[in-house]
């Protein structure tokens, strides 16, 4: 079973929302077989972000097909508390809220744990660093997402690397992910800022063989890291 606490241990997320849809099954057990240390679930209500994308269901399919597989959900909702129990009950093992969501952050965050989830707080590119540093005694992991939410396959933005580092001096052992634009081509510039946990969707679905990608990617992580 994949470890998703442990400290500063390099994790590379498949984002399923690059898969193709006529096969999910199939491309979730991929990821898996690839190597894949969780699975990350990308959840848009048409509110939050400008594009909708699947729900429960698609979360529910990957813990009956791929169990052993952490399964990671970033919710890009506008009401995320609304969804946390419909989450939890199909089988996501973290649940991540966005700060600049439109509820009681810390709220939610407690409420994630209280189901037994993982918690996670995410951040768009140009929040500060304080809008997390001030919930984290509640979170499990932090997001930083280095594109605007809401589509796949979007360049990645340099400009969230220093809060990335904040975060990393502020917290030293808490896990810190990266989502948007990662690839063999930007995962080195995240780690080196102090990420160690990288979400990919185009880089790893598009990639021919997967588990030869996500090998790359946890190489050159690892080496920026050090
Ligand atoms: C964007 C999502 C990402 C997305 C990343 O709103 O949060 O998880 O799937 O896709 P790539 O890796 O293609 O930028
Ligand atoms: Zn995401």
């Amino acid at each position: 079973m994949e470890n998703e606490t442990d400290p500063r241990r390099i994790r590379i997320l498949p984002s399923l929302l690059a898969a193709d849809y006529g096969r999910l099954a199939e491309e979730i057990r991929r990821a898996e077989a690839a190597g894949a240390d969780a699975l990350h679930l990308d959840i848009m209500d048409g509110a939050f972000v400008p594009n909708i994308s699947f729900g429960p269901p698609a979360v529910a399919l990957a813990t009956k097909v791929a169990p052993g597989l952490p399964r990671c959900v970033h919710l890009m909702l506008q009401h995320p508390e609304r969804y946390l129990e419909d989450y939890a009950k199909a089988g996501a093992t973290t649940i991540q809220v966005h700060a600049e969501s439109s509820c009681d952050v810390a709220a939610a965050l407690r409420r994630v744990r209280e189901l037994g989830c993982r918690a996670g707080l995410v951040l768009n590119p140009l929040s500060p660093a304080a809008a997390a540093l001030r919930h984290l005694p509640l979170v499990d992991e932090i997001l930083v997402m280095t594109v605007y939410p809401g589509f796949g396959g979007q360049r990645f933005m340099r400009e969230p690397l220093p809060t990335i580092r904040a975060l990393r001096d502020a917290a030293p052992a808490l896990p810190i992910m990266v989502d948007g634009g990662v690839s063999r081509d930007t995962v080195a510039l995240a780690a080196s800022a102090g990420a160690d946990c990288f979400v990919a969707g185009s880089a790893l679905y598009g990639a021919a063989d997967m588990a030869a990608e996500i090998a790359l990617l946890r190489r050159l992580a690892d080496e920026a890291a050090r």
